[in-house]
């Protein structure tokens, strides 16, 4: 009787890990379930996974893991039978996801490729971050550590998250830092970690001004004509269009 039960609790995150993916993948609005099923290697490997976990919950041994490595070398993609994981996670593209073994995530998270939800170092017990619902981890973001993200919190693609996250917020950087909180950018001396000065334009503009006083100084003592003073552009830009739209 509890094996049914397991069974339909299985089949019933299944079809939200389907749903998920038609809702959060615009490549899957198309797509029918069976083909979403055989051919989203995201899908695979969170299938995988609720098999893997509902059997380490049952007491099998070795199963879970050997699951989870076939799994991992099908799809590139690796979750740990032990981590908890909610309703709805979708993992985009997939190749080289890892889910560390105590890491906790809620629902409706969406997971790009390259996200690592690991350890610091070789601490035991609790070490691997905790994830509210509705969180979004771009390509490439590193959370390390027993770090709580915040419902609703967006992490920027290829950020290092080494503390809590604040709900509602968009973390970006190495370290990852809050730009935004519930919509509104951050104030204050140290908030805003984006628009750093650039001390290379700097220097460069600081020799072209020397540079131009120097040859005014010789034009006139020369009197000639002064050259035209070099034109220093900004190494890069400070506003862009939204990186999000990949
Ligand atoms: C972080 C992200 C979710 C955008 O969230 P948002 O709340 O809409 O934030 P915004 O786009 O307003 O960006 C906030 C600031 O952070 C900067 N920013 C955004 N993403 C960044 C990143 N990954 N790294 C560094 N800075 C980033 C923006 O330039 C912006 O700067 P501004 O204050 O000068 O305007 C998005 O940029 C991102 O990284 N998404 C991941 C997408 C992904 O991995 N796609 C893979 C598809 S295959």
């Amino acid at each position: 009787m509890a094996g049914m039960h397991t069974l339909a609790r299985v089949a019933r995150e299944v079809r939200r890990d389907v749903h998920a993916a038609r809702d959060r993948d615009p490549a899957a609005r198309t797509a029918s379930t069976g083909e979403i099923l055989a051919t989203w290697p995201g899908i695979h490997a969170v299938l995988a996974y609720r098999v893997a976990h509902a059997l380490k919950d049952a007491g099998v041994p070795l199963i879970p893991r050997a699951l989870s490595m076939v799994t991992r070398v099908i799809t590139n993609i690796e979750i740990h039978p032990s981590a908890r994981i909610g309703q709805g996670l979708f993992i985009d593209h997939g190749a080289g996801v890892v889910i560390g073994e105590t890491a906790d995530i809620g629902e409706n998270v969406t997971l790009y490729q390259g996200v690592t939800l690991g350890g610091t170092g070789f601490a035991t017990g609790k070490r691997h971050p905790t994830v509210q619902d509705n969180v979004t981890i771009g390509s490439g973001a590193k959370l390390l550590g027993p770090i709580t993200i915040g419902h609703g919190a967006k992490i920027g693609a290829n950020s290092v998250v080494i503390t809590d996250v604040p709900p509602n917020s968009t973390v970006v950087g190495v370290p990852g830092h809050p730009v935004r909180v519930d919509g509104r950018r951050m104030e204050g001396p140290d908030a805003d970690w984006i628009h750093l000065p650039d001390p290379i334009a700097e220097a460069i503009q600081a020799l072209s001004s020397r540079i131009g006083a120097l040859e005014r100084m010789v034009a006139e003592l020369s009197d000639t004509e002064p050259a035209p003073v070099a034109e220093v552009r900004p190494l890069r830009q400070l506003r862009g269009t939204n990186p999000a739209g990949g």
